[in-house]
């Protein structure tokens, strides 16, 4: 795993877009994952900004959602759904057969992450995945204590996601469970990108750089990542010890 620290949030964000860009250049047909949420919202206004400005094409890549809120449909703002497509899927305009997202309001969600770990093994693993990470240390929505040979599964979600969760929503809304990729999904994808800003993810960022690797931080599980790289903001950075700079 790579450490980086940016000066603010616009440069990491910026740093992030252009991995991104990166990736599609070298690889068309790429599989990327994006995970929604604040952290990554302002990489992904730069990216499309980046592509119409250098004419990226994105026509042969492939995209999967990281996570949805079960019980939440799409079209409700603070989804995932709905997060991704106003934010990555609509500005680059990407046709729909390329997107692959956990539909949350099946009555079969079991059938639903059977189909998504079959398109991602279907289409050669992921090669990108950026995530963020929680004040909890979970990444998607795999929640302190998740087992971590997992690949797409549903979850209880913890009393800190269910609370901070609401911040996405204009309205209160119930939260009990999740849809997520696992982290063994995240364990083989070839790069992941974990982001994180703000003093408030500082005690996270601590816990998932100098602890110990375990699944009640699931984040931790980034150190044993060859193609890992954690991308945070000084403020993020601010309680790691001097070591790693
Ligand atoms: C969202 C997701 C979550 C968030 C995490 C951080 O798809 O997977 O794990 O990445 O909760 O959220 P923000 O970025 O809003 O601080």
């Amino acid at each position: 795993m790579q450490l980086k620290s940016f000066k603010d949030y616009k440069t990491l964000s910026m740093q992030v877009a252009n991995e991104i860009i990166a990736m599609i250049k070298s690889k068309p047909e790429a599989v990327v994952c994006f995970a929604s949420g604040d952290t990554p919202r302002f990489a992904y206004t730069l990216l499309s900004e980046i592509a119409s400005k250098e004419n990226v094409d994105f026509s042969s890549s492939v995209f999967i959602g990281l996570d949805e809120w079960v019980g939440i449909p799409p079209e409700i703002e603070g989804s995932c759904n709905f997060f991704l497509h106003s934010t990555v899927f609509k500005p680059l305009n990407i046709s729909s057969t390329q997107i692959h997202l956990f539909n949350a309001l099946s009555g079969n969600l079991a059938g639903e992450c059977a189909k998504m770990d079959k398109i991602i093994f279907e289409k050669g693993g992921i090669d990108l995945m950026i995530v963020g990470v929680g004040i909890n240390g979970h990444i998607g929505f795999n929640e302190p204590g998740v087992a971590l040979d997992k690949y797409s599964h549903v979850i209880s979600l913890d009393n800190t996601t269910q609370s901070v969760g609401q911040k996405y929503f204009k309205h209160p809304v119930l939260l009990k469970q999740g849809i997520t990729l696992g982290l063994k999904h995240l364990l083989e994808a070839k790069k992941v990108i974990l982001m994180a800003n703000g003093i408030k993810k500082a005690e996270v960022i601590k816990k998932t750089v100098e602890g110990d690797v375990s699944n009640n931080m699931p984040a931790s599980i980034m150190q044993n990542h060859p193609g890992g790289t954690i991308m945070i903001d000084e403020e993020a950075a601010s309680l790691l010890s001097s070591k790693h700079w």
